[in-house]
């Protein structure tokens, strides 16, 4: 971490907690906040918990952020979401171009680009999510797939620079129990600054770059330590509010 970058938590429920048990989660995130003030908390619910969470969230320390949105005000796109509808519903981000979506929803580098821009256009700052396959890591090409996913958005995130954060999640440590250790996620958050830096330094030096997969209570100092390392988005040990606060607290304790 940085002393000039707010650390930044944040817990994407992914399709669990969707109803009044989301409301319990969010509660106890609340709980979490007055202990971690040097800490930025985001909770990411799914569509159906985000207004119920948001209104328990409401001036207590913890943002709420949608999992995914569509890029156009309104229409006729049945079953999509909106930003504008999102920020109505109290969200004040939005996670773009996760994996998962990436995987088995068919985003692409262009999709994630175009999101980035339509999100921070309508002032719902991205979290925008890269990350390579263990096919990918195994081959060699981590950097340039990483690098690759983050030139797709690049020009956007430059416009408001600080705006967007940079989730860094290798697919193969999501959900595995298996992170990338701090030295392999250092290598590839330095890399992604440094990219930032050619395009504009005043964006690397105002990203947050978080990392992400399999972050636990037990590794969340080590990776958060890391110069380059600003946040963790966190899977599983999110749907736990004494974890996902242990984790804060680790970020705190860093600060
Ligand atoms: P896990 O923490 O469950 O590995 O999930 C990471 C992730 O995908 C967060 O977006």
């Amino acid at each position: 971490m940085h002393a000039s970058r707010k650390p930044l938590i944040a817990g994407n429920w992914k399709m669990h907690y969707g109803g009044p048990a989301g409301v319990e989660l969010a509660i106890a995130c609340v709980r979490i906040a007055p202990k971690v003030p040097k800490v930025e908390l985001v909770i990411a619910p799914p569509f159906t918990a985000l207004a119920a969470c948001a209104h328990e969230c409401e001036g207590k320390g913890v943002a709420v952020a949608a999992q995914n949105f569509y890029p156009k005000d309104q229409g006729a796109f049945t079953g999509e979401v909106s930003a504008p509808m999102l920020k109505d519903a109290g969200c004040t981000w939005v996670i773009v171009g996760h994996s998962e979506r990436r995987q088995y929803f068919g985003e692409t580098d262009a999709s994630v680009g175009e999101k980035t821009k339509v999100a921070i256009a309508s002032k719902l700052p991205p979290i925008v999510c890269v990350g390579e396959t263990l096919a990918e890591r195994e081959s060699g090409k981590t950097l340039e797939v990483v690098r690759r996913q983050v030139a797709a958005f690049l020009d956007f995130i430059a416009e408001a620079p600080g705006v967007a954060a940079i989730a860094y999640e290798p697919v193969w440590a999501i959900g595995t129990g298996k992170t990338a250790g701090p030295a392999e996620a250092e290598e590839v958050h330095a890399a992604i600054r440094a990219q930032l830096a050619d395009r504009l330094p005043e964006v690397a030096e105002k990203t947050r770059i978080l990392y992400g997969g399999s972050v636990k209570a037990d590794n969340a100092k080590g990776l958060l330590g890391c110069a380059n390392v600003d946040g963790a988005l966190i899977g599983g040990a999110s749907l736990d509010a004494a974890s996902f606060g242990a984790i804060a607290e680790a970020a705190q304790g860093l600060t």
